[in-house]
């Protein structure tokens, strides 16, 4: 059921859930003051009680209720990146934020979205949380049809069309005095060290003890089964690629965008993951063959996941 701000509004306040589009994925929002809602979006995902919330704000001032004190750096990446793709994740005051949301934590994550129509639903509303509005181990939801795919042509979404970058946000946590890089998203590790002075650390993944509780699971996976080596595109029943260059021409061919165009890359990946599924295809090889660099190493870091 597709919904007009107004009515999104109206269903936060009442303690709903609604899917709402932002620059990055589709999310499940519910009121941080809700328990109902956050409880709801715990149980529709199927999403574990040990994976912390993002807390989505529409200013940055507004984090202020939540902090004894910000880390050194914190102004600086919200001014440079915030409303946009980047997930800050700091020390909070436990009274400040529910339990649920956090998971237990000392910590909680927070981001300012710059999509329009989320900002006015948080404007209006106040403060929300928003996991990626798709069963978890699912791929990311970056149109509607995505979401009514995974929760059913009755849920309640916002419209927003395609989603801008396509790929969720990159998740920075402060530790040990440096910023840490938990969740590769949006924003690269680049353009973070432009801010800082620095390159944000990218810590070896730990199975026992990721820096965030996230990196745990299986993600953005379709029932198709990957080949990601280049010995294995002949035992695939289709190509997912790019646009320059020419593959084996018996097959059905998904195309990603340009070798030149990372931005358009990211934005088509989860479609593309999607598509798999919707037409019945059982198994897909992937070309790996592209840049080792910004938001390359993003979408690199997705399909090995998605691949398992
Ligand atoms: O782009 C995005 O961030 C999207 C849109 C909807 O805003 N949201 C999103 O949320 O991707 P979700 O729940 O799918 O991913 C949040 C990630 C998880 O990996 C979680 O473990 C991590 O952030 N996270 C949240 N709170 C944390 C904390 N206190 N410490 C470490 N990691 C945390
Ligand atoms: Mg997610």
């Amino acid at each position: 059921m597709r919904l007009s701000l107004k009515k999104a509004i109206a269903l936060i306040k009442q303690e709903e859930v609604v899917a709402v589009p932002t620059e990055t994925v589709y999310g499940l929002a519910g009121s941080i003051r809700s328990q109902k809602a956050l409880e709801k979006i715990f149980a529709l995902k199927q999403r574990p009680s040990n994976n912390p919330l993002i807390t989505h704000l529409s200013s940055a001032d507004e984090i202020l209720v939540f902090v004894k004190e910000l880390p050194p750096g914190f102004d600086a990446l919200a001014k440079a990146f915030w409303p946009g793709p980047l997930t800050l994740v700091v020390p909070v005051i436990e009274e400040a934020l529910p339990t649920i949301v956090r998971a237990g934590l000392k910590t909680a994550a927070f981001r300012v979205p710059q999509n329009l129509l989320a900002m006015g639903l948080i404007q209006m509303a106040g403060p929300i949380v928003m996991p990626s509005a798709n069963l978890s181990g699912r791929p990311s939801s970056t149109e509607p049809s995505h979401v009514e795919s995974d929760f059913g042509e009755e849920f309640p979404v916002l419209d927003g069309g395609v989603c801008l970058k396509g790929v969720e946000s990159t998740v920075l946590i402060f530790q040990a005095d440096q910023w840490h890089i938990g969740r590769l998203g949006a924003i690269s590790p680049e353009m973070i060290g432009e801010i800082l002075g620095y390159l944000p650390i990218t810590p070896k993944l730990s199975k026992k003890q990721p820096l965030c509780p996230g990196q745990l699971y299986r993600h953005y996976a379709p029932s198709a089964t990957l080949y990601l080596e280049k010995e294995q595109i002949n035992e695939s029943a289709c190509i997912i690629g790019f646009h320059e260059r020419t593959y084996p021409n018996h097959r059905p061919l998904i195309l990603l965008g340009s070798l030149n165009k990372p931005e358009e890359v990211a934005q088509n990946l989860y479609k593309a993951l999607r598509e798999l599924d919707e037409q019945a295809i059982k198994s897909a090889w992937i070309d790996m063959d592209f840049p080792k660099e910004g938001l390359w190493n993003t979408i690199r870091e997705r399909i090995l996941k998605a691949a398992g």
